[in-house]
């Protein structure tokens, strides 16, 4: 049977080509990014495949809170349930700098939008029969913290900092969501590995050249990637949380996912809401 899938950073790498997998595969995608050029491309490729009536493209800024709750209202007052949300939308920023709402650019991106969407399309993932949220990030990775002191960065800001910091919250953001809910919507936090998305201009200069060249010889295509994803949507797996990392079940007795941790993340960002949120 066709899925309703939702798919938070589709527009490129590992989104884009689920996205596409889904859609041939007669799924109902909405694909969300912020470029209107890569959305054309997605649509494009989508007609080509005879599916560019089950892609919905939905240009947002998921950096901006508003934006991630414009979201959430347009997939709820269209799609009463979805089968999955799939969250891949990430990018690197060498410098600091804070969104309209006045939050860290990647700590808003990379971890607030993934809670916003999360809990946001919460009631619409429970009314399908078998649900599943798929964090794409860095599951099984120890290096880095989220820094409880200063989660804004404004103190110490570095560009691997605010990811790593963004990777071990989103694995604190799996456990407390699974906590929440009970397991009524299975969480699966994966970590792709080294993966050529086609684009590493977003790193600073000498960098991105060198990443760009690394890629050729030691990332994996997206078309290895996306079998195992598209996998976990069609049968997610039985129990509520499941860390996996390039293949292989991480435990969840690991550090970086620790419940009192998760708790502690949870409230710090309901209260961050509470002042940062535009009533709807
Ligand atoms: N690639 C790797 O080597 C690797 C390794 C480990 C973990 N990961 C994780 O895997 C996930 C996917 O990685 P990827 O390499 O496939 O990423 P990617 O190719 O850079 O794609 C990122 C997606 O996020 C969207 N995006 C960026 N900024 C946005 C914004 N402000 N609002 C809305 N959408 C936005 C982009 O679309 P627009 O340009 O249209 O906005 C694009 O669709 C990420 O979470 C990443 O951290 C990747």
């Amino acid at each position: 049977m066709s899925k309703i899938i939702v798919i938070a950073g589709a527009t490129n790498g590992i989104g884009r080509g689920i996205a596409l997998d889904r859609l041939r595969r007669g799924d109902v995608v909405v694909a969300v990014g912020s470029s209107a050029e890569r959305g054309a491309r997605l649509r494009a490729d989508a007609e080509q495949a005879g599916a560019g009536d089950r892609l919905d493209f939905l240009r947002a800024d998921l950096s901006s809170i508003a934006e991630n709750d414009r979201v959430i209202d347009h997939v709820t007052a269209r799609h009463p349930a979805i089968d999955a949300l799939v969250l891949t939308a990430n990018r690197q920023s060498a410098e600091r700098r804070e969104t309209a709402e006045g939050l860290e650019f990647t700590f808003a991106l990379y971890y607030l939008s993934r809670y916003l969407l999360g809990y946001g399309l919460r009631g619409a993932l429970e009314a399908s029969p078998s649900p599943v949220i798929l964090n794409v990030a860095g599951a099984g990775i120890t290096a880095g913290a989220v820094m409880w002191d200063d989660l804004q960065l404004e103190r110490r800001y570095g560009m691997l900092r605010a990811q790593l910091q963004g990777g071990r919250a989103n694995d604190l953001l799996g456990v407390s969501f699974t906590e929440e809910t009970g397991g009524t919507v299975r969480y699966v936090m994966y970590h792709p590995g080294f993966t050529d998305n086609g684009d590493f201009s977003h790193l600073p200069r000498p960098l991105s050249a060198l990443v760009k060249l690394l890629a050729r010889f030691a990332a994996r295509s997206i078309d290895q990637v996306v079998p195992p994803l598209s996998g976990l949507l069609d049968t997610p797996p039985l129990q509520p949380l499941t860390a996996v990392d390039r293949g292989r079940t991480v435990p969840l007795t690991l550090r970086t996912f620790d419940p009192a941790d998760a708790r502690r993340l949870a409230r710090l960002t309901e209260e961050l809401l509470a002042s940062r949120r535009t009533p709807r």
